[in-house]
């Protein structure tokens, strides 16, 4: 088989180069109020808090810093002795784009992940399981471990962030591609990763097929309009959502953003520079569930997640990509082309190279919290 080409999981712990802070991504450090909020929120935690309650509270945090669809941070989070709970926030989901709640599950997994990253590094336990009764949602052990866990995936989770931007088409090294590959084995999810030119191609094409589709859905468009913050002050007030600037547009006053969305959202050249976006990705990985319901949407998340940290520590651009998995039709042409062992894909990750983006904002420990 072409090493480049089709790859399944392997049993192996995620490794790469350490750690970095914001100052360390190449932007010269900004004044205002935004930059000073994302500083704050992506703060690197230091390990060595001592009281547990600390600890706790620097591992929910952690937990908040996970990706989630359209940064809509849809969970709410309890601490019991010696268990982190991650419930579903349902008053957060996306009932259009997400009628299944495949993709809130899938953001909860990306959340436990972290925690259990995050709890690990504290000297905790962090064991993940599908915790399905009461509120549901996914739970992380607390209890004390044998010994502290810092890793890179560890020092990568306030580093990681979503690439949206244009990416410059170079393709990472094997070596590199052999790591990502690596890093969700044990997990129980089926990855197929991608980079070669001609496939890479073929899923770029599917891709904007599958967003002319989405964006001539007015509907479809009013759900995602309520989820962008088009001005500063306005990600500054709700800190969720999606900030015009970290999808490298520039803000506008909130209203006048608004009134713009729905004539621009459908046009060509909205198009035009999503494909170019999806084209410049160095390679794609897909994830396989196997299953339609959350618990293994929940494992899926995981899987995401420990690939995008894996990806941050090798310094590597990703994001989702969702447009292909939520048109039927475009997503079972995906699942052919890549042919695994299941039929759906439910997830969809593009990485490469590329420049830094403006980071987003997560509500605050009071909000999140029950
Ligand atoms: C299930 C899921 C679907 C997502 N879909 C997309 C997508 O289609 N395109 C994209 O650029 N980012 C996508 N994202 C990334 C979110 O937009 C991003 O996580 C959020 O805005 C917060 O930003 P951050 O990841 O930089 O912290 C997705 C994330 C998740 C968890």
């Amino acid at each position: 088989m072409n090493p480049r080409g089709v790859f399944a999981t392997v049993a192996a712990s995620p490794t790469g180069s350490t750690a970095g802070t914001l100052a360390e991504e190449g932007r010269p450090a900004q004044a205002g109020a935004y930059a000073i909020a994302v500083r704050e929120t992506w703060r690197p935690a230091e390990i060595a808090t001592g009281a547990p309650s600390g600890a706790h509270r620097e591992i929910i945090r952690y937990a908040t810093l996970a990706p989630s669809s359209l940064n809509t941070q849809p969970w709410k989070f309890r601490l019991r002795s010696r268990e982190l709970l991650i419930h579903p926030d349902f008053t957060r989901r996306l009932l259009l784009a997400d009628p299944d709640d495949a993709r809130l599950f899938i953001a909860l997994g990306c959340a436990a992940e972290n925690a259990s990253i995050a709890a690990r590094a504290f000297g905790l336990n962090g064991t993940v399981a599908y915790h399905p009764s009461g509120l549901g949602g996914l739970r992380v052990e607390l209890s004390a471990a044998a010994h502290i866990e810092p890793s890179a995936v560890f020092h990568a989770i306030p580093r990681r962030h979503s690439g949206h931007g244009l990416y410059d088409g170079r393709m990472p090294s094997e070596r590199e591609v052999d790591l990502l590959a690596r890093s969700a084995a044990d997990l129980g999810v089926h990855i197929v990763l991608v980079s070669t030119r001609f496939q890479i191609e073929r899923i770029a094409e599917l891709a904007c097929a599958a967003y002319a589709t989405q964006r001539a859905d007015s509907a479809l468009l009013e759900e995602r309009k309520k989820w962008i913050r088009f001005s500063e002050r306005e990600a500054l007030r709700r800190r969720d959502g999606l900030f015009a600037r970290c999808e490298g547009r520039p803000a506008l006053p909130q209203w006048l953003g608004e009134g713009l969305f729905a004539l621009s959202s459908g046009r060509y050249a909205h198009c035009a520079r999503y494909a170019q976006q999806v084209r410049s990705s160095g390679g794609f990985a897909a994830f396989f569930g196997g299953r339609s319901d959350p618990r293994s949407w929940a494992a899926v998340g995981r899987a995401c997640e420990r690939f995008l940290l894996q990806a941050t520590a090798l310094n590597l651009r990703a994001a989702m990509v969702v447009e292909p998995l939520e048109v039927r039709a475009v997503r079972l042409e995906l699942g052919a082309l890549l042919h695994s062992r299941y039929q759906l894909p439910d997830a969809l990750i593009r990485f490469g190279y590329g420049p830094p983006g403006t980071r987003s904002l997560r509500r605050p420990h009071e909000e999140v919290t029950i």
